[in-house]
């Protein structure tokens, strides 16, 4: 145990979060301040308004989630900051705010990547989870299927080739009227409806059989729906709900087992916000039981967006002795394994 304790902060999207995390593992605070209710007058994530938000909340997130921790800045080891990918704005003032720290209180910087905070989010709530391991990411920007290597090295297997799987729900779920965010409130409608009642299309990618596709899907079901309109038809909510969700998982829990199989990995984890949800974490939970694979998902809350995920990231950084300077700029479109 070296005791290293990180302050980390998380402003790539509509959530301002900071965290105070101990040797990327343990969790001393993680104060979360959701801007939802604001986009949501506007039916989705408004850019400039995020950016506003954070640069209202950022402060107040950092003193709570340092008093959460019975800390002050004079205790801090390092500072860890999302860099990317992301909203450009959005990023800039944490990226800001992280510089300034390090600075005033000369400690460490460390820019971290959004996705691989998602990655390690996993080993916060598994304490005994190590590298190799296969990980499938699943947010609403992002869907890809990853080898962690080791810490802090990845080899990207397979991802979207259109939509990711969040941005697929969040628009199936504006279709049917549920609103934003469509993720939380499909799986939440999908308990009533049936799975069966629509025979919503799987894409194949035929070049790659680790490839995503969801846009096709996401036209199928509207479809449906216009063709339901037209006919003067009622459509059932849940129903296109729940099959239009059966239909995401298969195509997640098709890729991911094809690739455990055929790497012969023995351990697979879920990361990001679609990682929250039911469907996906039963359909894994039986299907690694039935092919002796260990499961790993991180709690629901470390699934979407937060601070600590970015503080066991850095965490693993500053081990290796990686260090930002105060050139750290936000990469809106930063790949993984990049720096
Ligand atoms: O990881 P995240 O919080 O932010 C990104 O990095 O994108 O993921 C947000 C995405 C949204 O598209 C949201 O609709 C989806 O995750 N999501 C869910 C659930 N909770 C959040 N999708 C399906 N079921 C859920 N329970
Ligand atoms: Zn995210």
């Amino acid at each position: 145990m070296q005791n290293i304790k990180i302050l980390a902060i998380e402003s790539s999207c509509d959530e301002t979060a900071a965290a105070v995390v101990v040797d990327g593992r343990e969790v001393l605070s993680n104060v979360i301040s959701s801007q939802i209710d604001i986009h949501t007058l506007y039916g989705g994530v408004v850019p400039e308004i995020a950016s506003r938000k954070h640069i209202e909340n950022i402060n107040p997130v950092i003193e709570k989630a340092l008093s959460d921790a019975n800390l002050t800045l004079d205790d801090i080891d390092a500072i860890g900051v999302t860099y990317g990918p992301g909203l450009v704005g959005a990023l800039l003032v944490g990226v800001a705010e992280a510089k300034a720290i390090s600075f005033a209180k000369d400690i460490p910087l460390i820019g971290v990547h959004h996705i691989e905070g998602h990655i390690c989010a996993n080993y916060i709530d598994n304490k005994e989870l190590e590298p190799p391991f296969i990980c499938l990411v699943v947010s609403g920007g992002h869907t890809h299927l990853v080898v962690v290597k080791d810490y802090g090295e990845y080899e990207i297997l397979g991802k979207t080739r259109d939509d990711a799987a969040g941005e697929a729900f969040d628009k199936v779920a504006r279709a049917i009227g549920l609103g934003y965010p469509g993720g939380p409130k499909i799986d939440k409608v999908s308990v009533e409806g049936n799975p069966e009642a629509y025979t919503f299309p799987r894409a194949k990618i035929t070049d790659s059989v680790y490839d995503f596709s969801f846009s096709g899907l996401k036209s199928a079901v509207l479809n449906q729906i216009n063709g339901a309109q037209m006919k003067g038809e009622e459509i059932n909510v849940a129903d296109i709900a729940a099959s239009f969700q059966k239909a995401v998982v298969d195509s997640l829990v098709t890729r991911a087992m094809t690739a455990l199989e055929e790497t012969g990995f023995k351990k697979f984890a879920i990361a990001g916000g679609v990682a929250s949800n039911t469907a996906v974490r039963k359909a894994f939970t039986e299907e690694c039981a039935k092919k002796n694979i260990e499961f790993y998902c991180p709690s629901k809350i470390l699934c979407t967006d937060n601070a600590a995920m970015i503080g066991a990231a850095a965490y693993y950084e500053y081990e290796k002795g990686v260090r930002s300077d105060y050139h750290l700029n936000a990469i809106p479109n930063l790949k993984l394994g990049e720096r």
